[in-house]
């Protein structure tokens, strides 16, 4: 028996609503032939999958990162707008960019989802002046070539796009455009001014990664301009020689479970040191368990055709791949994500659709991975107000990492919340373990008697359990826990099942 004193009259912040972000990128299957498929019988009047829109409506998203990940650093949007689209090479991926997917669907597909359009600039080829003419294409009323050019593409009023980023991974080798540490200083500089100027009233956001090098002088540069700063997390990387795509297993997953708050106390100490972290929150605006598999992008690999290089990217494709593993992983990741409210304001699943999203577009219809259903839990059931929760006494279990070292991980993860719209108390309850249950006593100090208690529950019949076009073997059930409240009434007795996701909510 594990006991969880719950104390909501210690609010300990409210969370931003953003950290239930999404992210899509002109990659694979996450646009054309995802949520943007013209062709498909499951197409609305504007080219969008219903289906998938309807799934994503059910999820909320706040805010919707777009249009790239690596496929920004090259990208002209200039070249997506307008009546005549001509097909362009993305460098990024390789592959033609047809163009038929522009700013002008990317905002009608916020407008769909009702949500915030998050756009990322390209500070690879880009220039400050592309990046400020494009807020103005989206936020200038008529002033201006770009402005009138919006209007001539039969879109009147000015989008009002509030989050701006100011490049991807411009650190990394990888990217096109990268650049050195003092080289990014002088160019987000340059690029906010003139953002800004055109829009005073946007937020900015600038790449950057937990090295203290790179953020002082990013932020010694431009601080001042900027709201957020942006990280991105992939924890499950495929380091084989041989690029099999090989994933971690529950139990390896489980010990990046551990790691979840790494990079946030880092920036968390790098902000506060410069005395920005009042003034900066933290956009984890790429994250997922899962490094998304890409072999090869820099050569086509020996004895293969490019098409057959190309075809290695649907092996994302793969539902088997996304088991309990992930849904536990991503709890446990926006767990800290609301108890980190104070630094933390926005993160965004990377992707939404496809490649490694909670959402997978085949063509009878879509797959809710097991991620997609802690988001439903996470959005539906928790409050905004953060209280706190004290375990009386931790257990522990132990698993051996991808390195073949042995990890003592914490059976629990547990996230108390106040839902001040209904005056309930709602709790996230994560069990890690692989294979036990456990009986959890939570003890509720915060109102009178507990009147009235259920939970919904994410478990999967085993711990590799997924979900597929042919069957789901992990979904939500509710349970009524009305009879597990004590005499008393402030003591509750829960039945968790192994690796699973719960959401408890108590009333009066
Ligand atoms: O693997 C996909 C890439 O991950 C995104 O395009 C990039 O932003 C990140 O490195």
């Amino acid at each position: 028996m594990v006991s969880c004193t719950i104390n909501a009259k210690r609010i300990l912040g409210k969370r931003n609503k953003m950290i239930y972000g999404h992210f899509i990128e002109h990659f694979h299957r996450q646009i054309y032939g995802g949520i943007y498929d013209p062709g498909s019988p499951f197409a609305d009047k504007d080219g969008f999958r219903e289906d998938v829109i309807e799934a994503l409506k059910q999820i909320r998203p706040p805010v919707l990162r777009w249009p790239g990940g690596c496929f920004a650093s090259a990208y002209n949007w200039k070249k997506g707008v307008g009546p005549n689209r001509v097909p362009t090479l993305d460098k990024a991926w390789r592959v033609e960019e047809p163009n038929t997917f522009g700013t002008d669907e990317y905002i009608k597909l916020c407008r769909k989802l009702d949500c915030e359009p998050y756009i990322c600039t390209n500070a690879g080829t880009g220039t400050a002046e592309e990046m400020s003419d494009w807020v103005e294409y989206c936020n200038m009323e008529q002033e201006g070539l770009h402005a009138k050019s919006r209007i001539a593409n039969g879109n009147t009023e000015p989008y009002k796009v509030k989050y701006w980023s100011i490049g991807n991974e411009n650190y990394g080798s990888w990217e096109i455009g990268a650049k050195t540490t003092v080289e990014w200083g002088r160019y987000v500089v340059e690029a906010a001014k003139m953002m800004k100027r055109v829009d005073p009233d946007i937020e900015l956001s600038a790449a950057a990664l937990t090295d203290i090098d790179w953020n002082i002088n990013l932020l010694g540069s431009c601080g001042y301009l900027l709201d957020w700063i942006s990280i991105h997390e992939y924890w499950d990387r495929d380091r084989s020689i041989h690029l099999t795509n090989e994933l971690a297993t529950y139990e390896q997953v489980m010990c990046y479970t551990l790691s979840v708050n790494r990079s946030i106390e880092r920036i968390r100490g790098i902000l506060t040191a410069m005395g920005l972290e009042k003034k900066i929150k933290i956009s984890f605006d790429e994250w997922n368990l899962r490094a998304w598999y890409h072999p090869y992008i820099l050569s086509v690999k020996f004895d293969t055709t490019k098409k057959e290089y190309l075809s290695l990217r649907d092996r994302n494709d793969d539902n088997s791949s996304y088991t309990m593993a992930d849904a536990v992983f991503s709890a446990c990741f926006l767990n800290a994500c609301n108890r980190n409210c104070d630094i933390v304001g926005m993160a965004n699943f990377a992707p939404i659709v496809n490649t490694r999203g909670a959402i997978f577009t085949h063509k009878g219809g879509i797959v809710k991975r097991t991620t997609y259903y802690v988001f439903d839990l996470y959005v539906n059931y928790l409050g905004d107000t953060v209280i706190d929760a004290w375990e009386g006494s931790k257990e522990y279990f132990i698993v051996t990492d991808k390195d073949g070292n042995e990890v003592e991980v914490d059976v629990l993860d547990i996230l108390a919340t106040f839902k001040p719209e209904t005056g309930e108390i709602a709790i996230a309850v994560v069990n890690k373990h692989p294979k036990e249950e456990r009986v959890l006593s939570l003890i509720v100090n915060s109102f009178g008697r507990v009147g009235k208690c259920h939970m919904y529950s994410l478990s999967g019949k085993e711990n590799d359990s997924f979900n597929d076009v042919d069957h789901n073997d992990a979904v939500i059930i509710r349970l009524d826990l009305n009879n597990n409240i004590s005499d008393e009434g402030n003591d509750i007795s829960i039945n968790l099942q192994p690796h699973s996701v719960n959401i408890i909510v108590i009333g009066e």
